[in-house]
């Protein structure tokens, strides 16, 4: 109920009286008044005038189940919520609440994290710093070879929500780094737990640093946030929401078609590689090649100096700018 009068009071412009909540949700006046009063607990300023009834008059910016609800426009991403304020990983509990059967669109989501982990066995710093980390638990009725496409259409869809809310020029790195102004704002980890041919459940963990202030040294030439790069504070709720809409459409085509076709256009058109020189860090060796784009399943196409094209799949290697990091 919480949630649902929070959206209620937040949905009305004016003072909502208490009489007609009370009848909306068919419960007493005190009820209605304990919610209110846990809502202000959590930080939010609500107003309440005699004769009036309740209006919102400040959000805390969290990222909590209530807070991104309200503005949810999903069938299934995101409908249900676990968020914590501090964790070990969220993908670390998405997996748990994997095993223990959640449901095909369980979020998780956290406002710092002890333990987040990023590609390769690398750490993601994760501290409390206005940032997004969250996970998406999926169930997908695909092979398990397959799911590496998975990261691209989330990749997508973090792309499409950051421009949605903020207005910013994004582009993705290949296979799934989101950049701004040629620095990272975005690290996505997908894992998964499988039969030999069958898949349990996927996790999709996205970091998205959104209003951190500054870096460490040793990440600030490569690393950035939203609003350092806008000039303002990203409404992360919101952007929330924003992503797991785009992800829920981007999805419907991929597991019909079992292959990016959906995306593969829009993909390529943020793609920073495509249309430059760049290096490929096999382990053995390296080698340059001309970025074309990816093709349907994802693996990026490289011409060759040979003037041979190459499918390049993205769990074997690394691509590099000839120069730098893009
Ligand atoms: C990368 O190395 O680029 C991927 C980083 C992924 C970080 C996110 S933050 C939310 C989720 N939980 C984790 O422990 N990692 C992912």
């Amino acid at each position: 109920m919480k949630t649902k009068l929070l959206k209620k009071i937040r949905e009305s412009n004016d003072y909502i009286s208490g009489q007609l909540l009370c009848s909306e949700f068919g419960v007493s006046r005190t009820a209605i008044w304990k919610v209110i009063h846990q809502l202000e607990e959590e930080g939010y300023r609500i107003e309440a005038v005699r004769n009036k009834g309740y209006r919102l008059l400040e959000s805390p910016d969290v990222i909590s189940r209530e807070e991104i609800s309200c503005f949810l426009d999903t069938a299934w991403a995101g409908r249900e919520i676990h968020y914590f304020p501090e964790i070990d990983s969220t993908n670390i509990r998405a997996r748990q609440l994997g095993e223990s059967g959640a449901c095909h669109g369980t979020l998780v989501t956290a406002e710092c994290q002890k333990g987040g982990k990023g590609r390769r066995g690398r750490g993601w710093v994760s501290p409390t710093a206005g940032n997004i980390y969250m996970t998406l638990l999926l169930r997908p009725d695909i092979r398990p070879d397959k799911a590496p496409m998975l990261t691209l259409v989330m990749a997508y869809a973090v792309a499409a929500g950051i421009s949605e809310e903020t207005g910013v020029a994004v582009q993705i790195k290949w296979p799934n780094d989101i950049l701004v102004n040629g620095k990272k704002v975005c690290g996505i980890l997908t894992e998964m737990s499988t039969e030999i041919d069958y898949i349990n459940y996927v996790v999709i963990g996205v970091g998205v640093n959104s209003n951190m202030s500054s870096f460490p040294d040793e990440l600030s030439e490569k690393a950035t946030s939203l609003c350092l790069e806008t000039g303002k504070v990203v409404h992360r709720a919101q952007l929330i929401a924003a992503v797991l809409k785009h992800f829920e459409a981007a999805y419907e085509p991929f597991i019909e078609h079992k292959d990016l076709r959906g995306i593969q256009e829009e993909y390529n058109q943020l793609l920073v590689n495509r249309g430059r020189n760049v290096k490929i860090l096999l382990p053995e060796r390296e080698y340059q090649a001309y970025a074309l784009g990816i093709d349907h399943t994802g693996k990026l196409l490289v011409k060759k100096e040979t003037g041979e094209t190459e499918a390049i799949f993205a769990g074997e290697v690394s691509v590099r700018g000839v120069d730098g990091y893009i």
